[in-house]
């Protein structure tokens, strides 16, 4: 099957550490792996409201999130660009998470099984020099990563703070490289056996 990667862009603001970071290593990408790149702020999702417990979700039909909930179950690999933002995601990234739990719902789109054995992936910039700062993000992917069965390809970082500051940090630039040349294992919680 041909690799479909689906970068979803959350930063508040366009062409930011992040997402130049994740154009780096996007552009390391063989020609025939397809690319599609959503940013979230301009295609705000509504705020998620939980209907788990009261009625089923209905698949949507138009507007953002039925962009969203297509575009995602068609990506092989599914790319977080998310920049820091209180140490974790940024609530646009946030929000896009969380209709997950409306499309495990959702009847006749088998969202689980469609996105299992599937590979999720991070890009974050953040202004802090020291990185472990970003570990709260790098456990909410990899924890989501795990509860859906998905590989993990682990989360690249970035250093800046106003937009370009990441094409200084050339020890990124280089990560970027090789980035996507991984082959992730499958997700697991921290207390589960490798
Ligand atoms: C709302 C907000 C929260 C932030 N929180 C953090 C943080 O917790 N840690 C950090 O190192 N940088 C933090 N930053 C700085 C950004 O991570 C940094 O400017 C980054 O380069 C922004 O990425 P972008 O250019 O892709 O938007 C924050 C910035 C904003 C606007």
């Amino acid at each position: 099957m041909n690799r479909r990667f689906l970068f979803v862009l959350g930063s508040s603001r366009s062409e930011g550490n992040t997402e130049l970071l994740a154009r780096e290593a996007a552009e390391q990408l063989p020609a025939d792996v397809e690319q599609r790149w959503i940013d979230l702020a301009e295609h705000p999702l509504p705020d998620f409201e939980d209907l788990r417990h009261d009625s089923d979700h209905v698949r949507p039909t138009d507007g953002s999130t039925a962009l969203l909930l297509d575009a995602t179950l068609a990506a092989t690999d599914i790319v977080i660009a998310s920049p820091l933002y209180w140490y974790s995601l940024s609530a646009h990234t946030k929000r896009y998470l969380d209709h997950w739990s409306g499309w495990l719902r959702t009847p006749g789109i088998n969202f689980k099984a469609t996105l299992a054995g599937r590979t999720l992936w991070g890009v974050t910039a953040l202004a802090h020099e020291e990185s472990e700062v970003a570990d709260p993000l790098i456990g909410t992917l990899n924890h989501s990563a795990a509860y859906m069965g998905m590989r993990f390809g682990g989360v690249l970082l970035g250093n800046g703070s106003r937009p370009g500051d990441v094409l200084h940090d050339l020890d990124a630039l280089a990560r970027a490289k090789t980035f996507f040349a991984q082959e992730p294992p499958l997700a697991r919680f921290p207390y589960e056996a490798s």
